[in-house]
């Protein structure tokens, strides 16, 4: 079995000497566990792709610890600016234009001329980070398609002895991934819902920020190249809008909506509170994937705040 160690100041000194050496070490952050690689070394970046079995042409997202880190990677611009001061460090993804010297691995970007960065706010992945001194490629820690990990066992589970250590930091507080937010054309966009909504970001803006019909379900041109309909899928099929369980259904409920059947049922927030919602989301689906089943019906959620985000992941999880 791949070693799992709680965080503290030796489990990091060696995940931190063991990405240098070009080895993959899955994190905790605030959304979802990562799968880590040093972004600068070319074949670790290319481990993390055999790691997940994630098509190549999909690019990483670069973690690094504080904004300054980021001046030889990104060209800056005013809307970058403005959201990394109010939401860094924390669950939102920006791409920016790639600078031609950047010293990361071309693969982890897929070729493209933008980067993904993130600053994430977990205090043990900022401790990582530190000690570790690199730009860290790091996609969700699950393999390529299927439920993202908010737990170190479900990383054990998805990615086993791919991943050379895997540090336990306690569930994710968040339970989906991060924003990602395009401020690299002359508005800004959002590629994929997350853990920073819409509302937050029209805030912090002073205007509303376009999510293309792209990045809500169709696959043709997909906005962010990860963005197929397909993702996030548990093995069973997945039923939206469900009022309640069919015959040897699991039910997945959401506030009073309960869900009445023979079988297996939770409920993502018995109070309807939509944080309590995604912070749940993955385990849920993974707890209800069983062969005692034959799908899983999920109740509406409301599509306001992280019901988007939540509503995203159900949508792809229930696409064949
Ligand atoms: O919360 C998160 O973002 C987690 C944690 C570990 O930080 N990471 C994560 O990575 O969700 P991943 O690889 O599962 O998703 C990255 C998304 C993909 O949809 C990918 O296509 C998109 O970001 N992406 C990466 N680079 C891009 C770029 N240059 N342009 C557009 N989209 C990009
Ligand atoms: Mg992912």
């Amino acid at each position: 079995m791949t070693e799992i160690l709680s965080v503290d100041d030796a489990s990091i000194a060696r995940a931190a000497a063991l990405l240098r050496e070009g080895k993959l070490v899955a994190f905790p952050t605030e959304t979802v566990y990562g799968l880590g690689a040093d972004a600068t070394n070319g074949k670790a970046v290319a481990s993390i792709y055999e790691a997940k079995g994630r098509p190549s042409f999909n690019p990483l997202i670069i973690h690094v610890a504080e904004t300054g880190a980021l001046d030889t990677l990104i060209d800056w611009n005013d809307t970058a600016r403005v959201l990394a001061s109010a939401l860094w460090p924390g669950p939102m993804t920006l791409i920016l234009p790639r600078r031609k010297d950047a010293p990361v691995s071309l693969l982890a970007s897929a070729g493209l001329e933008t980067l993904a960065v993130r600053i994430p706010s977990h205090l043990d992945a900022l401790k990582l980070l530190r000690a570790v001194g690199l730009p860290i490629a790091a996609p969700s820690a699950n393999a390529s398609g299927k439920l993202s990990p908010t737990t170190a066992s479900h990383v054990a589970e998805s990615l086993g002895e791919a991943v050379d250590l895997i540090l336990e930091g306690g569930r994710s507080r968040i339970g989906v991934e991060s924003t990602v937010i395009d401020v690299s054309g002359p508005e800004p966009v959002i590629l994929r819902p997350g853990g920073i909504t819409q509302e937050q970001l029209a805030a912090i803006l002073g205007r509303n920020v376009a999510v293309p019909d792209a990045a809500m379900g169709g696959d043709d041109s997909p906005a962010s190249p990860g963005m197929l309909t397909s993702h996030y899928a548990p093995h069973l099929p997945v039923r939206l809008n469900a009022e309640a369980a069919e015959d040897n259904e699991a039910f997945l409920g959401f506030g009073s909506v309960a869900g009445v059947g023979e079988t297996g049922r939770l409920n993502l927030s018995p109070s309807g509170d939509l944080n309590e919602a995604a912070a749940n989301l993955f385990a849920m689906l993974r707890a209800l994937d069983s062969s005692a089943y034959v799908g899983i019906a999920v109740a509406v959620i409301p599509n306001i705040g992280l019901g988007a985000a939540i509503n995203d992941r159900l949508r792809r999880a229930a696409a064949r």
